[in-house]
């Protein structure tokens, strides 16, 4: 007989009657998870078994071998995209991304090298599955299994099918600025050895004039305009006239509202640039920005909250406005989460509100922005995906989301967002993706 009857907590009796330890149980346990594993092994054994059916020639087996390589490369590219999405500080976010890059290359390689016989003689059908060591045959379900269900959102998510995508009317106009300003914008040889590869655009600026349908835009403020620039990047790679072009082209467009959302500055003396750059710009009813995550990379941001403000521009960063836009009471909204603060829950059973506006670096926001009665948001941060392919799109885009917000006009309930993408970079590449310049026309859904 055993038991823990009589016995102090944690104990159990042995069948010789001697008190026996509490790691007892944990022994017990041992054998469980033994018959546990060996399902687990089994079931992986036969799927692959089943698996071996379909895939019986060499050039199938290649084919799925390249499918499992495939979803290795693409959660690979999921968890890139989510890790720059946190607010954690950009050593850590690096240093992960780096270990993250290594792995991704070595664990192929590794795995291929250990197992590279097995590999070959399934591969030329001189034995099946079941020779293949369980630790391959795990991992390439895994990577299969997770490879079908963030792809399943990734192809949701395509720009093609336009999903809670809002048809807007575009008319776009694309400066090429070096030459319409007749200036030199590549200030470092890097950036001029950038500009000079065929496909990259990112001296061509894209003036987006756009009439954006906004679901429960007060008729009142059917028309307004408002300039929405984004992600400037002060580098000191690209000459401050770029955003100078930018700024008076915003400017001539005599917008009701200029809005810039945030990755101001990247380097230290680019601050000094500020002033200069953003006082021309006038909107009737002004000019307002917040800070992204680059802003945290020079020494104090607050310096470029000063800067921004000394040139004119209203800091909203993390705060609510109440402003008057047509006469009718609206709020703006400035959110900076995760890099820095967002505002408290606005009251959004307030009826002497007639419209909220947010301002927010990161679309990853926009739920926030629903849950907070925001009629309109803007946004930028994932350049729109810096490259796009043919019919797939943007594949880069540091969001929660992946790529599926990395730019254009979206719409879920109670909140319309557009998201730029951005006038510039750190890095001196766009492909099919040429920095925008959004100037949006608001219109009643029904107008
Ligand atoms: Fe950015």
């Amino acid at each position: 007989m055993s038991g823990s009857f009589g016995c102090p907590i944690g104990l159990t009796m042995s069948p010789g009657g001697h008190n026996s330890f509490p790691w007892t149980k944990t022994f017990d346990f041992v054998p469980q998870m033994a018959t546990v594993f060996h399902g687990f092994v089994s079931r992986v054994q036969s799927s692959a078994n089943r698996l071996d059916s379909f895939f019986s020639d060499p050039f199938s087996r290649i084919v799925l071998l390249a499918v499992v390589l495939f979803c290795h490369l693409g959660l690979r590219l999921t968890f890139y995209n989510r890790l720059n999405s946190l607010g954690w500080k950009r050593a850590t976010i690096k240093r992960t991304e780096k270990i993250a890059f290594a792995e991704t290359w070595v664990t192929p390689l590794i795995l291929g090298a250990i197992f590279w016989q097995p590999i070959s003689k399934w591969v030329l059908g001189q034995s099946d599955s079941e020779v293949l060591p369980i630790v391959l045959l795990a991992y390439a379900a895994f990577c299969l299994v997770m490879g079908a269900m963030f792809g399943f959102l990734w192809l949701l998510w395509r720009p093609i099918w336009r999903f809670q995508h809002v048809p807007t009317k575009r008319d776009v106009e694309v400066h090429d600025v070096s030459i319409q300003t007749g200036l030199t914008l590549a200030r470092t040889r890097k950036c001029r050895w950038a500009a000079k590869v065929p496909v990259n655009q990112i001296f061509e600026m894209a003036v987006e004039q756009i009439e954006l349908p906004v679901v429960g835009l007060p008729e009142q403020l059917d028309g307004y305009k408002i300039a929405h620039l984004s992600d400037i990047h002060l580098t000191g790679q690209v000459a401050p006239d770029f955003t100078a072009h930018a700024v008076s082209i915003a400017t001539q467009w005599s917008p009701d509202l200029m809005a810039l959302t945030g990755d101001i500055v990247d380097k230290q003396p680019c601050v000094a640039w500020l002033h200069d750059l953003f006082s021309p710009a006038r909107a009737k009813d002004g000019c307002y920005f917040v800070l992204g995550n680059h802003d945290t990379r020079i020494s104090d941001p607050s310096v470029v909250r000063d800067r921004m403000t000394e040139a004119g521009w209203i800091d909203v960063g993390g705060k609510i406005e109440t402003v008057s836009l047509r006469s009718l009471d609206c709020q703006l909204l400035g959110n900076e989460w995760p890099w820095f603060t967002r505002p408290n829950d606005p009251l959004i059973s307030d009826e002497s509100i007639g419209f909220r506006l947010c301002l927010s670096h990161s679309p990853d926001q926009f739920d926030w922005c629903r849950r907070n009665g925001v009629d309109l948001m803007l946004a930028g941060h994932t350049h729109g995906g810096q490259g796009r392919l043919p019919l797939a799109g943007p594949i880069l885009s540091p969001s929660w989301h992946g790529s599926r917000w990395a730019s254009g006009d979206f719409y879920r309930s109670p909140t319309t967002m557009h998201v730029s993408r951005g006038l510039s970079g750190v890095h001196l590449l766009r492909i099919r993706c040429r920095p925008e310049l959004s100037l949006i026309t608001l219109r009643c859904p029904s107008s």
